[in-house]
């Protein structure tokens, strides 16, 4: 198992390029299901969530080629309309592919994926939604098998809770029913709104993604991207990883190729917390932080509010602030991993239910910890490169699953990073 070792207390300086989204290749590679012609994906990024993804695709029958970041997928027929259990386990994300099989085949067989680290983690409003398109489903062996032998018709879908991967999945089986879906209470994230920009290159005919109402009116067939790529956004929460990085190192750091609109709530907080943070072009950002940082509390939500994928990190620069932050996550029920790791760096926290205290500033100090989840991974990362002496984080596979190049991107701004195979 591979394990990364830090020589913290170097500013990371210079510029560093941000990756595609994984949380929008994932939903894209999936849509590519839905056609049998062929899709062109550019700027998909190269982590191990997506090689998961793709191995799924190609166990479908589907052919997938890949050079570099672009992936080109062709479904002309799908010969195994399921996700199994052994590639479902490794990634949640997989249940995906149930929405837009039952849309394409009529028929879908999807692991169901049990629980994970950050918490339960349900795809019963994936279920219910499908449910009221017309789909049969019941669960049997630890699957979700679902028919829809005459097809899916449209329909007035209303989630009870934003569910970012729910509201794809149903927006992608949408697209093939007969008449319109919509879509209430949906999910508002860049990811969603990029799904859809790629279906509707694919000929779909959808209005209000980005907004809690999504119209679909569907059609019988999609076709392929005839010609052109579909270029996947840039990773927001990669960008949120590295703003985080640059303040909590006192660096002066560029960051290159990403999307400011997409992190207005991580920068307010960093304003807020003495950072500056400026946008030199409208696709880059610049931050620098001066020695003494001020509490600042934030609660996670679903987009556009505080990225829950950004609280672990944003934790580790609060140790270094002054004052106590009250860090509040109601997304998942035990995204909290992080703290205890955090803790033997040096770290002063209390966590009390759903809320983290983070009591600073404390120096921390380097150590041995354990990545437990993606996010709690780069949070270990963020406080080795801030602490002095040398941490060794184990389990990295973790951060491997949506980091691309981590260690090369970090060195090339001046960190000491290196991966002990
Ligand atoms: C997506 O997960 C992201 N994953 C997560 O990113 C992200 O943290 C999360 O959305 C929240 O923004 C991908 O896009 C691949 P949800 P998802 O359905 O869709 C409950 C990362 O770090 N819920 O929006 O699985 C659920 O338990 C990952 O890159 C149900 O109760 O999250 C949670 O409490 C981790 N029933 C809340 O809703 C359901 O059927 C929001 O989850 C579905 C969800």
């Amino acid at each position: 198992m591979d394990r990364f070792l830090i020589h913290g207390g170097t500013p990371l300086e210079g510029a560093i390029l941000v990756s595609g989204s994984k949380n929008s290749a994932l939903p894209a590679i999936a849509a590519c299901l839905l056609t049998g012609e062929t899709v062109t994906l550019d700027r998909v990024p190269q982590v191990r969530d997506i090689r998961t993804m793709l191995d799924l695709i190609r166990h479908t029958g589907a052919e997938v080629s890949q050079e570099e970041g672009r992936v080109t997928i062709q479904a002309r027929e799908i010969a195994h309309p399921e996700a199994p259990y052994d590639l479902v386990k490794t990634m949640r994300a997989s249940s995906l592919v149930l929405g837009p099989l039952v849309a394409r085949c009529g028929v879908a067989r999807v692991s169901l994926p049990g629980g994970c680290a950050i918490g339960a983690r349900p795809i019963n409003l994936h279920v219910s939604a499908l449910e009221h398109l017309g789909a049969e489903l019941r669960q049997e062996h630890g699957y979700i098998e679902a028919r829809a032998p005459g097809g899916l018709r449209g329909a007035e879908i209303h989630f009870d809770r934003i569910t970012v991967t729910g509201t794809e999945d149903v927006l992608m089986a949408a697209v093939l029913a007969n008449g319109e879906t919509v879509i209430d209470n949906a999910a508002r994230e860049p990811e969603v709104v990029d799904l859809a920009r790629l279906l509707v290159a694919m000929g779909a005919s959808i209005d209000g993604a980005g907004s809690s109402t999504i119209r679909v009116r569907g059609a019988a067939k999609l076709s392929g991207t005839r010609g052109a790529a579909h270029s996947i956004i840039a990773d927001r929460i990669e960008t949120g990883t590295f703003l985080i990085a640059g303040a909590l190192t006192r660096g002066d750091l560029l960051i290159t190729d990403c999307d400011p609109g997409h992190l207005r709530a991580l920068i307010a907080k960093l304003h807020q917390a003495g950072a500056e943070v400026t946008e030199p072009s409208p696709d880059s950002l610049r931050v620098r932080a001066p020695r003494k940082l001020s509490s600042v509390d934030i609660t996670t939500e679903e987009h556009p509010g505080f990225a829950t994928e950004l609280q672990a990190q944003f934790m580790a620069l609060m140790t270094a602030a002054e004052g106590i932050s009250f860090i509040t996550e109601t997304i998942f029920e035990n995204r909290f991993m992080h703290a205890q790791e955090l803790a033997r760096m040096g770290a002063n926290i209390r966590i009390e239910g759903r809320q983290a205290l983070v009591a600073g500033p404390t120096p921390l100090s380097g150590a041995q910890v354990i990545a437990s989840d993606l996010r709690a991974s780069a949070s270990l990362v963020l406080a080795g490169l801030a602490a002095h002496g040398e941490t060794v984080i184990d389990r990295v596979y973790h951060i491997d699953r949506g980091y691309e190049k981590i260690e090369a991107k970090l060195a090339g701004a001046g960190a000491r990073i290196r991966r002990l195979s």
